[in-house]
């Protein structure tokens, strides 16, 4: 089959090759993959920055965004049907971790997980793919055409259901947030905070007239421009949020957000920031208002199963309660051949899919 790959460390090693045709075992299902979304990690590892090919391979088969529909099962296979679309997850456990062992390879403590497409496993930019059941969702017929969405989606799930947990420790309940980017994740992250109601504010640099903008207040949100604006002075313009889910990709506006919670308000940091960049920070201020604000700062990476069917339930909703704005986020989609483009930086729009089969 054809599958696009890198060599893992090597600058711009993209490209496409022949890869073997993979057989599903008794308990493996046979995938057909129809399209896979792009994202800044499929980058980063293109420019060398990460990335693990698996044991004895000297490529990676890149992508982990994916939807795909289940051409064949294997003879133990059971809830999974040829004919039925599917979203595979990304993360697989260690052998030797308690969370792993338990269901939570998303918060894996030995960093010996795998991650398809990333780190130790081949991913989903391939024609075929096999895989066990347990890592398979799928995919309901009325949400078919984002279900590539969902992979990101159960991201901004896991920070916003995490957030809501580690808030379980106050007598009120968060009612108002603040999004940081109106990427694909931001734009994401604000429809998991509309579906659960919060009055939630999106905060990017697109003027007012971005469709980025016009998706967000699609879903209700108030939508900020900070283009000419600091973060100080747009600070003092906006109410302190309960929580802040930070989706921009830079480490400085995961800093300056930590100074505009509320009191007991939480930051969820998603940014997975490639590089070694440094800034200058207030250091006693940003200790001292956590401090007296009683505020919480975490980060959180990948999901688990659980995160997966609150995100499927959350694309669900989004979709009745907002027809076919989250579908807007899918402005480029690239017949796969056409990978180069996206990589070069030759196309623009909000969410770029590689379009595998029909
Ligand atoms: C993926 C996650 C993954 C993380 C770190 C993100 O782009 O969406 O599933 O855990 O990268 O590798």
């Amino acid at each position: 089959m054809k599958a696009i790959a890198v060599i893992p460390g090597q600058q711009n090693s993209i490209h496409m090759q022949d890869a073997p045709d993979p057989t599903p075992a008794a308990g493996e299902a046979l995938v057909r993959v129809l399209r896979v979304g792009l994202c800044g990690t499929d980058a980063e590892i293109n420019a060398g920055l990460y990335g693990e090919a698996p044991a004895g391979s000297n490529y990676l088969i890149l992508g982990h965004e994916n939807f795909g529909v289940v051409e064949s099962v294997g003879s133990e296979v059971k809830g999974i049907k040829p004919g039925d679309y599917v979203v595979a997850s990304v993360r697989r456990p260690c052998t030797e971790c308690f969370n792993c062992q338990h269901g939570r390879a998303d918060l894996c403590t030995s960093g010996n997980y795998t991650e398809r497409g990333i780190k130790g496993r081949h991913g989903y930019m391939a024609e075929h793919y096999t895989e066990s059941p347990d890592y398979l969702f799928k995919i309901d017929k009325a949400i078919k055409d984002i279900g590539v969405l969902l992979e990101p989606m159960t991201i901004v799930e896991k920070g916003a259901a995490e957030a809501l947990l580690i808030q379980k420790r106050l007598p009120s309940k968060p009612r108002t947030a603040l999004v940081f980017g109106a990427g694909p994740v931001g734009l994401l992250a604000a429809a998991a905070l509309r579906v659960r109601d919060l009055d939630t504010m999106v905060v990017s640099k697109e003027a007012d007239t971005d469709p980025r903008a016009q998706i967000a207040k699609a879903m209700g949100c108030r939508y900020f421009s900070v283009d000419g604006v600091s973060l100080e002075d747009l600070g003092k313009k906006i109410p302190c949020p309960d929580m802040i889910m930070e989706c921009t990709g830079s480490s400085a506006v995961g800093f300056a957000a930590m100074q505009m919670l509320a009191a007991d308000g939480i930051l969820c940091l998603l940014s997975v920031t490639g590089g070694d960049k440094t800034e200058l920070v207030h250091a006693a201020e940003i200790n001292r208002d956590l401090v007296l604000r009683n505020n919480v700062v975490f980060g959180s990476v990948n999901a688990s199963p659980t995160h997966y069917r609150l995100a499927i339930r959350a694309l669900k909703t989004a979709q009745k309660k907002w027809p076919g704005v989250l579908a807007q986020l899918m402005t480029t989609r690239l017949p796969w051949t056409d990978f180069a483009k996206w990589f070069s930086r030759e196309v623009s729009g909000i969410k770029s899919t590689l379009e595998i089969s029909s």
